[in-house]
Formats: C-alpha cells, structure tokens, sequence
C-alpha cells in the first residue's frame, strides 16, 4: 500500500504537481477547444513547434499554457533531462537486461565511441555490398547477378525496413527489386517467391537472435527452394547474407562468415532500422540516400538532446500522450499519415511504441496503478476517411489522433495533392468544430424538411466536435524528413517510459506465446506427444489432427 492509500505505484505520489494537474484537466474539460482559441490569438504560435524539417502544430489540443507548465514539471521531477543525457552516454538504462539503448550511436556521424566505431565499419561494409549489388558483381550458383532480393525477417526485423523502404520508394535505383516475408504462414513465402528466378535472388536472413521461428522456417524453406532448383549445398551462400548478433547460429545455418552483418545488444530490434537491418532500404535506395535517411534522424537526435523542454517536439508529443492517457480517459491513439506511400506507419509505430509501453510493472518491479501504453492504430488518409473515420467523429470515446502530412508530392498529379492536403486539413477542422445540433436542425429544414423531422433527425447528424488532434508538416517526404519523424516518435515513446517510470526497452510479454508454441506444435505433429494443455487447447489440437 502506498501513501496514498493505493495498491502499487501511483502518479500522484511520484508526482507533486499532479494534484494541481489534475485540477488543470477539470478546469479545462468545462471549456471547448474553440474557446481556447478565441480566447488566446497567439495560440497558434504559442502551441506549435519546428525541428528538423518537421513543423508540428498541437493548437488543438486541450491544453493551455498552465497545463502544459505543470506537465513540463512533471518531467523535471521524472528527471527527464538527465536520463536523456543518461541514454545519449550509453548508460545501462535497459535495466532488466542490464543493456544500454543506444540506437542514437547508429546515426551518429561521428566514429568515437566503440559503439559509434563499430557502427561506422559496418556502414562500410554495407555500402560495399550494395554497390557490389548494383553493379551486377553479387553472382548466384549460374553466374548470374542478383535482381531480386527477399528480407526474411519479423516485428523490428522487418516493419522498419518494409515501412521505409515503401515510404521511399519514389527515390529507387532500378537495380534489385526488394520482397518482404514476415509471417511463418506459408503463404507469404509462396506468394513472394512466385514468379522469382532462384538464379537471381538473394535472401537476407534479418535476425537479431537468429533464433526467431518464422525468420528460421522461412529461411530453411527459402533454402530448400534454391536446392530444389538445382543450387548446389555449396552454392547456397552465394543467395545468403545476414545480419545478426548470432554469428554461430549463422554459420551454422549455412550463410559465410564473411556475408555477415553484426548486430549488437545495445540496439533493440524496434530501434534497429538504422542498422544493418535497414540493408533493404540501402539496395532500394542506394547507400547515400540510406545515410541522409540516418543523416535526418540524428538531426532530431541533435534536437531532442539540446532543446529546452518546452520546445522540444518529442517530448511534448509525450506530454500530450501522457495528458490523454492519465487524465482524459484515452486508450488509444490514432496515426493518420495524409501519404499513400506512409501506409505502414501505423504499423510500426504500433510496435515500437506498444512493445515498448506495453508494461504492467515500474522500472523497480512495483506494479503499476495508471495506464501504461495507449493502442496505436491507424491508416492512411484519406483511405481511413472512409471506414474508421466515423467513431473519431462521433464515437464516445476520445482518441487523439496525429496528422502526418506533407507539403510538396513527389508525382506529378498536384492537383490530387492539393485534394490530399485539403482533406487531411478538414478532418482536424471538423474534429475540432464538429458540427451544432441548431446547425444540424437549420440545414435540413433549409433543404425543405418539416421542423419535427428536422428535430429527430438533427440528433443523428450533430457533431460533438472538441475532439484533440495534433498536425506534423514537412516540406516533402525525404530520407532526411522521414528519419527525423521516425527518430521523433522513438524519443516519444522514451519520454513517455520515463514519466511512467517503465522499462521501453525490454519486451518480456511477448516469450510465453513463444514458449507455449514448442509443445502444441510437437503435439500436432505426433499424437503421442504428452503437451500439458488445457481442455479447450487440446479440442483445438484435436480438430487440427482431424480427431475430436
Ligand atoms: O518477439 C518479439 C521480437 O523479439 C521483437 O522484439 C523483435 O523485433 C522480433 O521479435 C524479431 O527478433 P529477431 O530479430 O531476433 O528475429
């Protein structure tokens, strides 16, 4: 019991202005976001912010400036800045893996530190691979060069490199085509190696662990389909490269030392697009491209190490998510990136911040007594327009949303960019200003419906308005633009585990699937097998096996 009187740790007693915080909410939560800017005019600029390309307005969201004081000393008394410091030093601050998080050192241009050292050779070898690639000189079993290339690979191992590399896909060099293959249903490896040449593609086996089930199964089957195809077992490495910290399991698996990447501890597969996990976006994009997409997130490094709070933009996109998530009743938070070319964004933002937030104990193992991590879903705009849309505007819950969004295109349609631009804009606006019951009521009598039907009828087509949402600008989607918003979002996530005192860096939740998988598979295969299941897993199995 703590001194509050609560089961396990509580915001209030970690906290000393919460009390006034909370206050702060009930005074705010009587107004509108409509009054917030009428009653400020400098709203605009007073709530809005500009880092590394990116320009972010959070006007509208229920905040005002005695709030936002209070979050921001919240942050001091979480010790934000020096835990900030503390990561940048490379200090420990994985505390139940006793590992650093140092994601920042695999962008950082300078090659000091071991880490940054290590990280610089790797580069290296990198660029050589993919000019090496490019030019036709990576031969398969028949002498012929590569021009396809499958990332086998799982959750940071694969969203990042996947998301990036669709995101830019408008800067390509035309010498490989890239695949993606994820799930251990054998599908997505069926369906990707269709129409591949075995003669010609080369796999990346992408595996921090080398120990990932469907990385493995995919793997081996990804080999028995060279072999079938006439591959000799000596040949297999010539259609193999991998990065990951397992040399031995590597090795062993079939792929030459020499056609290694490594991969360290302190870099959590959530955080690893940077790496040599990003060898996907680098044959797509060419390694000087891949190295401004680092070039933008170590901007946005430079800017959440150096900037005062207040004016730092990850960390009050964290104070807004802490904002909603403890005091506004939020449990989830909506990504809408206004670019076709983002549309899994959502999705690995979903992983590295729920993996990351997902957390039921503090960093000392005391349970927790508040929400920890949000759900973070989404899509893009204006796709989701026309689905989801409808519970944001009219749903009865509150669900912050992020529009993404950029000025210049890079088709050559501006005319439907102005469209996208337009739309991303109304949605804000319309969540915002929602729509009055009287004005409900006077535009369908204005179309010539009589006044009761208008008054029944108006109740279905108000729009409660109010609701929060923030907007992020860039000029155009660059690697540069897209690295500063991905490293924003990493720091984000950071600065949301330090006011909740939780670890962002482990991920122990998702083992037990793991674990239990082993047994029910063996039973699956073999009827003899003794897997202690319960009743309804073993009705499962049973039906599996065609038995029941
Ligand atoms: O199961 C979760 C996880 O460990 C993620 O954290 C990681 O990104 C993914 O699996 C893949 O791991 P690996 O790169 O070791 O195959």
């Amino acid at each position: 019991m703590t001194d509050s009187g609560r089961d396990g740790a509580s915001l209030v007693d970690r906290y000393s202005h919460w009390t006034a915080l909370q206050k702060e909410k009930n005074r705010i939560g009587k107004g509108s976001l409509r009054e917030l800017f009428e009653s400020d005019p400098a709203r605009v600029d007073d709530f809005s912010a500009q880092a590394a390309g990116l320009y972010l307005d959070y006007s509208k969201n229920h905040l005002t400036r005695e709030a936002r004081e209070l979050l921001l000393k919240i942050a001091d008394e979480a010790d934000l800045s020096s835990t900030i410091t503390a990561m940048f030093a490379g200090e420990k601050i994985n505390n139940t893996e006793d590992r650093a998080a140092l994601h920042v050192a695999l962008r950082s241009p300078n090659a000091e530190t071991e880490e940054e050292k290590a990280v610089h050779q790797t580069l290296t070898k990198l660029t050589r691979f993919v000019e090496k690639v490019h030019a036709g000189k990576w031969r398969g079993f028949t002498d012929l060069s590569i021009t396809d290339v499958v990332n086998i690979g799982i959750g940071g191992s694969d969203l990042g490199p996947r998301m990036v590399s669709e995101a830019l896909s408008p800067f390509n060099l035309p010498h490989v085509a890239l695949h993606f293959v994820a799930n251990v249903d054998g599908a997505d490896l069926t369906a990707k190696l269709a129409g591949l040449n075995p003669e010609t593609t080369l796999f990346i086996v992408a595996s921090k662990s080398f120990s990932t089930l469907e990385t493995l199964e995919n793997a081996k089957s990804a080999r028995r389909w060279l072999t079938d195809a006439g591959c000799s077992e000596a040949d297999v490495a010539k259609h193999f490269v991998s990065i990951t910290s397992k040399v031995d399991k590597a090795v062993e698996f079939g792929i030459a030392e020499e056609n290694l990447f490594p991969m360290w501890d302190w870099v959590g597969g959530r955080y690893s697009l940077w790496s040599a996990i990003g060898l996907p976006i680098a044959l797509a994009i060419g390694a000087e491209q891949f190295k401004q997409l680092l070039a933008g997130a170590h901007e946005m490094d430079r800017h959440f190490r150096s900037a005062e709070l207040a004016e730092n933009i990850p960390v009050i996109q964290a104070l807004i998510a802490f904002w909603y998530n403890q005091l506004w009743g939020a449990h989830s938070q909506v990504i809408l990136p206004y670019n076709h070319l983002l549309r899994s964004l959502p999705a690995h933002l979903q992983q590295l911040d729920m993996e990351s937030l997902g957390k039921r104990v503090t960093r000392q193992g005391e349970p927790v007594d508040y929400p920890t991590g949000l759900v973070i879903w989404g899509s893009e705009g204006t796709v989701g327009q026309h689905s989801f849309h409808q519970l944001l505007h009219q749903g009865t819950r509150v669900i912050p949303a992020d529009f993404i969004v950029n000025r210049r295109a890079q088709h050559e349609l501006p005319h439907q960019q102005r469209h996208l631009y337009a739309n991303c804009l109304s949605q804000s606006q319309a969540l915002m200003e929602g729509k009055s019951l009287d004005r409900a009521k006077a535009e369908l009598i204005a179309s010539g419906m009589p006044e009761a039907q208008a008054e029944r009828l108006a109740q279905h087509k108000m729009i409660p308005g109010n609701r929060p949402s923030t907007t992020i600008l860039m000029e155009e989607l660059s690697p540069r633009t897209l690295g500063a918003l991905i490293a924003m979002y990493e720091h984000k996530v950071f600065v949301l585990s330090v006011l909740l005192n939780i670890n962002a860096f482990d991920q122990w939740g998702v083992e037990l699937g793991k674990q239990l998988s082993g047994p029910i598979h063996e039973a699956l295969e073999n009827p003899d097998a003794q897997a202690d299941l319960d009743p309804s897993t073993r009705r499962l199995v049973d039906l599996f096996r065609g038995q029941s």
